[in-house]
């Protein structure tokens, strides 16, 4: 683990308000642990009532988060994916969620600042960007030996990367040479590709986040949970999710949309056999980070929450 486990904690007090959870003696979810900012938040409404079950699948954040809520008892922390929330809780007997869940989905800040783990342009090491540090695909794997077609797709689409394809064919054609292990050397063939412009955000940003999403299969376990945990919410449960990036928030609000629906059969059922919507939407549009706080916090300003309730 890096000395420090650096953290802020986005839209904390509008998230855990969103829950509705003072002194509520139900079962809570966090998916995405991370530093514990939420998770705590969550303990104080709950005032030692309930259970929050918090999900996190790297092991900095679950040792960080461990130390930082030892001193409440009502907390259960699991180093697992939010993809199996639903068989560690029903491990423990518990067959619905009747409080609520959140999710704060991408990286954290100390993923993001870390020194040796790979996901900043900004420090020469290794190409890693695993949240999961024993899962097995590495930035480095992609990278190496992605065929140049699947590169060019995970850059334009987990991107929007505007020069994929040059970017891709440079990567080929280094590699037939020597692999490409470090973030440095990646950096150097993407500013070598692509034109300089003034823009504000480095050459390398769009690269980095596209292997990430990639790394952590990202966008795929966002929608496959969304449509998992939906059902397992007890009606009257609250779902609560921040997304830090336009392709997180685009599935988040496609989900919760669908879900939302008066009917969600297929076009040419001839009657219909759904049993309705699942859910609520508590606002039409996201809620979006105080300016106070986009002051203190400047990244804060991509973050958008969705709130649901299950009906
Ligand atoms: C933005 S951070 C959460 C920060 C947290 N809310 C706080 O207050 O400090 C996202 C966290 O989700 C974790 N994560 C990403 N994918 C995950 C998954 N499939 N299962 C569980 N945790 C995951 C990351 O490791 C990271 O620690």
């Amino acid at each position: 683990m890096d000395k420090m486990y650096k953290h802020y904690t986005v839209m904390k007090k509008e998230l855990v308000e969103s829950l509705n959870c003072r002194n509520q003696d139900k079962i809570y979810v966090d998916g995405t642990l991370g530093g514990g900012g939420h998770s705590e938040e969550i303990l104080k409404h709950l005032d030692g009532k309930g259970i929050l079950f918090s999900f996190d699948v790297d092991i900095d954040a679950i040792n960080y988060s461990k130390k930082r809520l030892e001193g409440y008892k009502n907390i259960k922390i699991i180093n697992d994916s939010y993809t199996n929330i639903i068989e560690n809780l029903e491990k423990e007997g518990i067959k619905q969620i009747d409080g609520g869940i959140i999710f704060d989905f991408g990286a954290s800040y100390h993923q993001l600042t870390s020194e040796s783990r790979g996901f900043s342009f900004k420090y020469d090491c290794k190409l890693d960007m695993r949240f999961n540090q024993n899962s097995v695909l590495t930035a480095c794997e992609i990278v190496n030996k992605y065929k140049e077609d699947e590169l060019v797709y995970i850059f334009s689409h987990y991107g929007e990367e505007h020069y994929s394809k040059r970017i891709a064919r440079a990567i080929v054609e280094t590699r037939k040479n020597k692999k490409i292990e470090t973030t440095f050397m990646l950096n150097e063939i993407i500013k070598k590709t692509i034109p300089t412009t003034n823009s504000r955000i480095h050459y390398a940003t769009r690269v980095y986040q596209a292997l990430r999403i990639e790394v952590n299969n990202e966008l795929k376990n966002i929608k496959q949970i969304l449509y998992k945990i939906v059902p397992f919410l007890k009606v009257g449960g609250i779902i609560s999710v921040l997304s830090f990036h336009s392709l997180e928030d685009k599935i988040v609000k496609e989900v919760f949309k669908e879900m939302s629906k008066q009917c969600r059969c297929e076009i040419n059922e001839p009657k219909c056999i759904c049993g309705g919507p699942l859910l609520k939407l508590v606002n039409k549009k996201p809620l979006l980070p105080s300016k106070e706080e986009i002051k203190i916090n400047p990244p804060s300003r991509s973050v958008k929450m969705r709130t649901a309730v299950r009906i």
